[in-house]
């Protein structure tokens, strides 16, 4: 098994709308093989950590490249791991807001920049994030 870590940057005008319709699809294709993980927008950035067997996240993680959505996609890191973070998820989704006030690492004077991200960090960022995870209601 494998975990895809990666941060792009949303297009201009990109809505929370376009965040729901990426998880509309994004959970069943990813529960159907068997991939789990976490989708965090800012507003202005995604960061992603997806998790699965290799052949699987390529083939998403090619696709995930050539959406029109975002730009400037930037893996952080690709590893092989026996453990899962996000093992309860087809895909959870994290929502970052100023008022969250997160005790992360990678933020600078502009507020939450994953650009800044190092790999040895991700772990902490993904406990925080997961804390304001939302379950959405896709309907
Ligand atoms: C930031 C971002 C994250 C995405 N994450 C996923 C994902 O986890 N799973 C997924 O199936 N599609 C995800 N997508 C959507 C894919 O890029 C793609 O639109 C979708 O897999 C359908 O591909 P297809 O039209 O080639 O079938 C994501 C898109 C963006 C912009």
């Amino acid at each position: 098994m494998m975990r895809f870590v990666y941060v792009s940057t949303c297009v201009p005008g990109l809505e929370l709308e376009d965040v729901y319709s990426i998880m509309r699809t994004a959970n069943p294709t990813n529960r159907k093989h068997a991939i789990s993980g976490m989708l965090c927008w800012s507003g202005e950035f995604f960061l992603q950590c997806l998790e699965g067997d290799r052949a699987s996240l390529s083939r998403l993680f090619s696709r995930i490249c050539g959406d029109p959505r975002h730009t400037d996609v930037e893996l952080i890191v690709a590893a092989p791991t026996n453990l899962r973070w996000f093992s309860e998820w087809g895909m959870g989704y994290s929502r970052l807001l100023a008022s969250h006030q997160l005790d992360l690492p990678n933020t600078d004077a502009s507020g939450f920049n994953p650009y800044l991200l190092q790999a040895s960090e991700l772990e902490a960022t993904f406990e925080q994030l997961s804390k304001v995870a939302q379950r959405l209601s896709l309907d």
